[in-house]
């Protein structure tokens, strides 16, 4: 029988993603979890781990639910102290505290810097000619739905090329499949079959030959040359090799979606470039 949900009095969410587990996440979850049981706690502490929770300054870092109180660099004394305090008494311990409800700031001694916010610059691109090109990020989180955005949302309006001499790019008649087995994205419909790398590679031995095929540049532009129909606007992705792997055309930054009176254009400006 599976856990009775409704006997639970906390649940804990450990962190058990790369950083964390450098940091002893694993052994932090393993000890918690047998401090909990021997302390007959199990019918009322739930316990999972997770994947990376996004605060890897902070590793290791667990919350405690449903308080949604954030505990930062959890080594195995603050663990025993987390049992006693907040699991046993319902103390949030402030000492190590990361984040907690109604908190107007993240509490921690590590924080970075965020990502430079895009901006469009003026530029004569080598194959692309006069445009105003901004970066965008080419990590997985943001190229997955970017991707899903461009080829199922806006497969009308878009067109696709895999080589900047081609003028001429493919047209899409119906909203392309996705299939998605880490770290080989493939995008399917009737007119191409695609395969891109998209996930974060760690360097090992096997990995050595996707590395460099990796999508590592994406921008987003818009082409200042009036007189150049119909194309205006578009994405570039490139690996990390600089090669070019994929080359999105769009025709018109005001053209209008369905009944929406959110262009294509607008759409990606605001979500993936945060402008
Ligand atoms: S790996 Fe734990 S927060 Fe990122």
């Amino acid at each position: 029988m599976g856990k009775n949900l409704a006997a639970l009095d906390h649940y804990i969410q450990f962190c058990n993603g790369g950083s964390c587990k450098k940091k002893g996440a694993e052994e932090l979850t393993q000890e918690m979890r047998a401090n909990l049981r021997s302390q007959g706690l199990f019918h009322k502490v739930h316990t999972m781990k997770t994947l990376c929770m996004g605060r890897c300054e902070d590793a290791p870092v667990l919350i405690m639910q449903p308080d949604n109180v954030w505990y930062k660099n959890v080594c195995l004394e603050k663990g025993e102290e987390i049992i006693e305090q907040h699991v046993k008494n319902r103390n949030v311990i402030e000492n190590h505290l990361l984040f907690k409800n109604g908190a107007h700031k993240v509490l921690s001694e590590n924080e970075r810097k965020g990502p430079t916010p895009a901006k469009f610059i003026k530029a004569l691109d080598h194959d692309l000619g006069l445009v105003e090109i901004a970066q965008a990020t080419a990590s997985e989180q943001e190229l997955y739905p970017m991707l899903k955005d461009l080829f199922i949302k806006f497969h009308k309006e878009i067109s696709i090329h895999f080589s900047i001499s081609k003028t001429d790019g493919i047209k899409l008649t119906r909203p392309a499949k996705f299939d998605y087995h880490r770290p080989f994205l493939s995008i399917q419909n009737p007119e191409f079959n695609l395969s891109l790398i998209i996930a974060p590679l760690p360097k090992t031995e096997d990995n050595k030959k996707l590395l460099p095929e990796r999508i590592g540049n994406v921008e987003v532009f818009r082409k200042l040359n009036t007189q150049e129909k119909p194309y205006k606007w578009g994405i570039r992705m490139k690996d990390k090799k600089d090669e070019l792997k994929l080359l999105i055309y769009c025709e018109d930054p005001s053209f209008k979606i369905n009944q929406s009176e959110i262009s294509c254009w607008q759409h990606f400006v605001k979500i993936y470039l945060d402008l």
